[in-house]
């Protein structure tokens, strides 16, 4: 059984037809690059599997459950992460609030029901989940705003980890970094693998695509037009799916 399957996705904005009946899947542990141009529909697909939008039709199955209609926080609880473009980190607030942000772990305030949040738990684990990925993040209590794009980078990858998911959806993960930060967050990459979490590595940065996944499928103007082990195709082949040259 795959682990992700979609069947048929379909979704629209008033007349723009975002996704006209999408199909693909991914299996556990696989790397798919998922590329198209600028307005494909490549984000609009990711959010539909995270719950941000509901489909108008299709199916969308993981890990044998369907998808359809349920909120973002109950996808994300059955085991799928999304990191955004943006990396939705709280800038003013330290690396460990963000690791942990909206799903802090807490504890009850002795001889009484109330809990307050475990703030020593939530540094140290921040801490293990660092060191962890290697990140060269001064210290967990550093403000998020203050560290490089390819730090922010880390911490935002660290955040969807410390849950233990089993896909993580990545969108444009390499697009503001500097080249030394590009080669960071492929090894982080390769070693989820290593670990059988399946990643959705969304890049325009063909390069990258190539050097870390297992399958590339190609989205143009809502359809699936290329859907091919990375052995198998070519760069070459892949630009002229994306501009629709094929
Ligand atoms: N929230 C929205 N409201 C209206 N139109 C949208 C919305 N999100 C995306 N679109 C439109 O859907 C199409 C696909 O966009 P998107 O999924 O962002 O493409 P990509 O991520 O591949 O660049 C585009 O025509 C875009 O303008
Ligand atoms: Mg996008």
């Amino acid at each position: 059984m795959s682990l992700l399957e979609l069947n048929d996705v379909r979704k629209h904005f008033g007349t723009v037809q975002a996704l006209r009946g999408v199909t693909f899947s991914v299996e556990p542990g696989q790397v798919v690059g998922l590329v198209g141009d600028n307005g494909a529909g490549k984000s609009t697909l990711m959010k539909t599997i995270t719950g941000v939008h509901v489909p108008d039709g299709g199916t969308i199955r993981f890990d044998g459950t369907e998808l359809n209609g349920r909120h973002p926080g109950d996808i994300r609880a059955l085991g799928i992460e999304m990191i955004y473009q943006d990396l939705a980190l709280a800038r003013m607030q330290d690396v460990a609030s963000n690791i942990f942000l909206g799903r802090e772990p807490t504890r009850r305030v002795l001889g009484t029901p109330l809990r307050v949040i475990d703030r020593g738990r939530m540094e140290r684990e921040a801490e293990v989940m660092i060191k962890k990925l290697g990140a060269r993040v001064p210290s967990v209590q550093y403000i998020v705003g203050q560290l490089s794009g390819g730090q922010q980078q880390s911490v935002a990858i660290a955040r969807a980890l410390t849950f233990n998911p089993k896909l993580v959806i990545m969108d444009e993960p390499t697009a503001a970094l500097a080249v030394r930060e590009v080669e960071h967050v492929l090894d982080l990459i390769r070693e989820l693998k290593r670990a059988r979490i399946a990643i959705i590595l969304i890049s325009h940065r063909l390069t990258d695509v190539f050097a870390v996944c297992d399958r590339i499928v190609a989205l143009r103007q809502g359809v699936v037009v290329a859907d091919d082990p990375i052995l198998e195709t070519s760069m070459n082949d892949v630009v002229a799916h994306i501009v629709g040259a094929a």
